[in-house]
This record gives structure tokens, sequence and C-alpha cells, in this order.
């Protein structure tokens, strides 16, 4: 239940017109819906304490929903300082899910409000970053001990946790969702290529039409977003380090350069990596005036913002979510949503109906951890084949799909040697 040292929103009047957009969001949501029915009757986390550390959005809000359904004592808060929605976080404490985010909040209030969400004592967590899990194990590491597992939304905070494993300080086992199909195929493609455009859009209200767009990163984020780009009639052109994934760029049509060469041409440069400063010193030094940078990967620091910071006069908020830079050689350098994951600072995230598939896998996983508690070890897991497939079949249903299955003379043709020419 929230009481008022559990929970921290902006303001509770909020609340209906957040329940009104959580409600239209769940028309999108067809397989957490099922889920939740289920839930509802099975009651698989029954009296179980969950902390969630997500992006407090519309469709957040539909996968508390279910997990309380099926049992759950949730507690959420923010996994991002600007990616609240603050009309959710007050529907979400009316429906009784305590829920510490304010969109806007300084850091020192981001980690307040993590440690709010772990002082629940959390026996199953859900983590968008690793941030929730990381103070866990450096901070709170006392309140381990209750833990039975936890799942991980996004490609940074799997790659954090893989490198905890790896180091051998992992202290419970986690399901890495990010990793299924049925996420990274379409929430990071389709959900990052459309909500990244829409974020910029909203945010400037550019025309994309014969822009020079440079996108950073050609991996499941930004391969979606340089498609969406290219569909508007932009001029694309993608950065990469890896040798295939660049191969990949070239073949689907884009140039590939380095990013030194193609900011000198660049109208709007955003970074989807999930690595460190990407837009660098040099890069900025080497812009054109009026150039655009923004960030949708998972932290702001793939934009070296000190080094913009300092090589400007200073800045002013030209827009709601653009800072203009006067740089000190006169040029002027746009900064969208403070360098932070623009598709949620300054639009709505990824919409509902690919939200309905990585939500899904959050659900079924945390009760594949529940059922499972006493075989997992201390890895980082991968989704278990049998749910990919589940929510795969269930979206293809609710979206009136119907698909062939294999014959019993393909199905032992495709699993024998010996046929051939
Ligand atoms: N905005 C959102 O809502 C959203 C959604 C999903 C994921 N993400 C985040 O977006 C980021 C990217 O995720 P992804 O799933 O596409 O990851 P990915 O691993 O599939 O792709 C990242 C790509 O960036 C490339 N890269 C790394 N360093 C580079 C450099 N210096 N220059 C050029 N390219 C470089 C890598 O080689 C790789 O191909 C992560 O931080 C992830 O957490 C954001």
């Amino acid at each position: 239940m929230a009481s008022a040292d559990n929970y921290d929103i902006k303001d509770a009047s909020l609340a209906e017109a957040g329940r009104q957009r959580i409600e239209w969001a769940a028309r999108e949501m067809p397989v957490v819906k099922i889920i939740r029915e289920r839930f509802a009757r099975e009651k698989p986390l029954k009296g179980i304490r969950v902390a969630g550390c997500l992006h407090i959005t519309t469709e957040t809000a539909n996968l508390g929903l279910a997990l309380k359904e099926g049992g759950a004592d949730l507690v959420l808060c923010a996994s991002n300082p600007l990616s609240t929605q603050d009309d959710v976080a007050a529907a979400l404490v009316e429906y009784g899910i305590p829920t510490s985010a304010i969109k806007g909040e300084n850091e020192k209030t981001y980690y307040k409000h993590i440690n709010t969400a772990l002082a629940h004592k959390p026996q199953l967590t859900i983590d968008d970053g690793a941030d929730l899990v990381t103070t866990l194990h450096t901070k709170r590491s006392e309140l381990i001990g209750e833990v039975i597992g936890g799942t991980e939304e996004t490609t940074t905070g799997v790659i954090r946790l893989r490198s905890l494993e790896k180091e051998g300080k992992l202290k419970y086992p986690i399901i890495a969702v990010n990793d299924a199909q049925t996420k990274y195929l379409f929430d990071n493609r389709y959900g990052t290529g459309q909500s990244t455009i829409d974020g910029i859009t909203r945010a400037t209200n550019v025309l994309w039409a014969g822009k020079k767009v440079v996108i950073c990163g050609y991996g499941w984020c930004g391969r979606g977003v340089a498609m969406r780009a290219k569909g508007l009639g932009s001029h694309v052109i993608v950065i990469e380090v890896e040798p295939v994934r660049a191969l990949e760029a070239a073949m689907d049509g884009f140039q590939v350069m380095p990013l030194l060469e193609a900011v000198k041409q660049a109208d709007i440069v955003i970074t989807l990596t999930g690595d460190k400063h990407i837009i660098d010193e040099a890069h900025i030094q080497a812009m054109t005036h009026c150039a655009i940078m923004a960030n949708s990967g998972h932290f702001n620091a793939e934009i070296n913002i000190p080094a913009l910071e300092k090589m400007s006069d200073g800045k002013r908020e030209i827009r709601p979510f653009v800072d203009e830079y006067a740089m000190k050689d006169g040029r002027r350098l746009y900064l969208l949503g403070e360098g932070r994951l623009i598709n949620l600072a300054a639009a709505e995230g990824h919409p509902a109906s690919v939200m309905d598939m990585s939500f899904a896998n959050q659900a079924l996983c945390l009760e594949y951890m529940v059922k499972n508690r006493e075989k997992l070890e201390l890895k980082v897991y991968s989704v278990p084949r049998e749910i990919d497939r589940q929510i795969a079949a269930l979206k293809l249903n609710s979206m009136g799909i119907k698909i062939d299955t294999l014959t019993p003379e393909q199905e032992k043709y495709l699993t024998s040697w010996q046929e051939g020419t």
C-alpha cells in the first residue's frame, strides 16, 4: 500500500489524466492483458515483494497492474531522471502501487528514489539500465540475502550485469529480457526507431526530408532509427566500429564513414551505441553551425556534455528540451533533452504495441524465476526459448495472423541427415 514514506510523485491531482492514458495504452497491449487475466486466477507472485526500476510510462503501469493482479507486492521507481510521466506516477499511487519518480528529478533525488524502492526489501528486482541492481550490490548489499532473482530490460543493463557476473560479483540470478527475440527485434528496432524520430520531431519540429542525419551505432536501435529517417527522406550516414555491422549498413544502402568526417556535413547527429563519449570534443569542434545533437542510448554519457559546456560561452533553453549552446567561435549548436534518451524525454517512449512484448517477457520471466528459484545459479540467463515463442504466438494471434505449421514429414526431414540430392 502507498503510505507517505514509500512514494514520491509530483502531483497527485494528475491521477485521472494518467489513468485515462494507461487505459489507452492497454488497448495496444493484448499479450500483457492475457497474462494479467491468467495471473489474476493463478496468483503466481502471491505475497512476493517486487521493486521495479523502470521508465514510469503508461506501458510500465500496465505491467505493474498485471504483476499486482498476480499477487506481487510491488513498488516502482524511475530508471531515468527525465523519462517519468508524472500523471502515470500519480495514477500508479492511486492504484496502490507506491511509485517514486518525478520528471526532471536531479541525480540526488533519482538515487533517493532508488533507495526508497530498495527499502521495500525486494525479493524480485526489475531493472532498466542496472542502476537498482548496482546500488543493491554496492551500497545496500545487506538486503541481497532475500532476493530470489531479477530481470534486466535493456542492452546497457545487460552489459553491466554480464560484467558483474564475469568478475564473480553477481549475487543473485538475472534474466536478460533484452536478449529475447520478441524484445530486441521489435522494441529496440521498431520502438526506438519510431519513438526517437518522434522525440526529436516534438522537440524541434524539423523537417526530416532532405536533412543529413548521422546515426552512431548500427545495432538494433540504430538500424531502426536509420530505417525510419530514410523513410522520411533524410540522407542517412551510419557510424560503426564493428566491421560486420558497418558492412550491413553499407549494403542496406547507407553511407558509412568515420564520425569526424560525418559531422562536417551533419544537420542532426543521433547516438545509440550504449558507449561513452561517441560525440567527443573533436567532433563538437568540427560540427557545422546549427547542428542538432540527440542521444537515444541508455545514458547521456554518449555525448561529452562537460566538453560541450566548456567549449561554449553559455546556453539558453530556446524551446522545451532544446538547449542552444553559443560556441566560443560563434557557431550555435543544439543539444536535445540534456542528452538523455530523447524518445522518453521529449516524447512518450515506445508505442504500447512493442512494449506489450517486452513487458510480457518481464512478467513471464518473473514467474519463471519464482517457479525455478531452487535451480537458478548466480548467472545472467537468457530468456527461455519457450517464453519467447509463446509471446510471438500470442502477439500474432492478437494481430489476427495465422501461420503454417510443419508437417510430420517436414519435421522428420529437418532433423535427419540421410536424405540428400
Ligand atoms: N531509447 C530507448 O528507448 C532504448 C531502447 C532500447 C535500448 N536502448 C539503449 O540503446 C543503446 C543501444 O542499444 P542496442 O540494442 O542498439 O545495442 P547494440 O549492442 O545492438 O548496438 C550498439 C552498436 O553501437 C556500436 N558502437 C559501440 N561503440 C561505438 C562507437 N564508438 N562508434 C560507433 N558505433 C559504436 C556497436 O558496435 C553496436 O553495433 C543501449 O544503451 C540500450 O540500452 C534505448
